[in-house]
């Protein structure tokens, strides 16, 4: 494993290099917060691990869980869309969350993809369980033709399968196609939010309740 043949002193030396300056206090301030935001993620993710170790999956037509052979195809849709600094968190997603990673085909080629990931919420009423979409595209050659809907309806199903109380997604206040679909599918605009979809763009969170 490469982080067990990491020295120590490498792993201190590259946080915190105190000497010298090279990084200043309101560097410190912010990896310490990133720091104490991964923390905060840790339970979530334990709880949203061993949810996905549960997770029921039910016959869906034309629709497959991922496999690493289809991830070139699956980067090159996503490429038509979106920048590439999310790829990496497809690829993650692949391996991390292959169970709730639907690829939708026509015939034997990949029409597109959706990806969710799972958010559970503790509270004194006990755990929620919501869901997450992640990212969604479809090939330009197969947009406009239903496919879009059928995944979301087909994995939405799956959702409430394995008791997803609600599914969230964000997306961007220009992104007309995908707002119309959400809306097509019962979702809710609940806020509108800055710097998630991108730097000074504006998003909508969206939520579908499902019980
Ligand atoms: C958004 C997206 C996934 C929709 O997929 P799609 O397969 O083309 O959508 P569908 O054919 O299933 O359409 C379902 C409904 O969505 C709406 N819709 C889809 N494309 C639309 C468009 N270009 N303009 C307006 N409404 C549109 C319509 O209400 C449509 O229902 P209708 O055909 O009965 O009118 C697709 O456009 C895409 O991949 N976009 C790029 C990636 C992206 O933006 N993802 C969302 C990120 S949040």
């Amino acid at each position: 494993m490469i982080a067990a043949t990491k020295k120590p002193t490498e792993n201190y030396n590259s946080g915190f290099q105190l000497k010298g300056g090279s990084i200043s206090p309101t560097q410190i301030y912010k990896r310490l917060v990133a720091y104490f935001m991964s923390f905060k993620k840790l339970p979530r993710d334990a709880v949203g691990a061993y949810l996905l170790k549960e997770w029921k999956s039910i016959e869906k037509e034309n629709i497959v869980l991922v496999d690493e052979t289809m991830l070139p195809e699956i980067f090159r849709i996503h490429a038509e869309s979106f920048d590439s600094e999310t790829q990496k968190k497809l690829q993650k997603s692949s391996k991390k969350l292959r169970k709730i990673f639907y690829v939708i085909k026509s015939r034997d080629k990949i029409a597109g993809y959706c990806t969710y990931y799972l958010k559970p919420e503790l509270s004194f009423k006990g755990l929620k369980k919501k869901s997450v979409i992640q990212s969604i595209a479809i090939d330009k050659k197969f947009r406009g033709m239903g496919y879009g809907k059928k995944l979301l309806e087909e994995s939405i199903k799956e959702m409430k399968l394995n008791g997803i109380a609600s599914v969230l997604l964000y997306v961007n206040v220009i992104n007309t196609p995908a707002i119309k679909l959400y809306e097509k599918m019962s979702f809710q605009v609940i806020k509108e939010i800055e710097e998630v979809c991108g730097k000074q763009e504006k998003c909508y969170l969206m939520e579908l309740k499902l019980t």
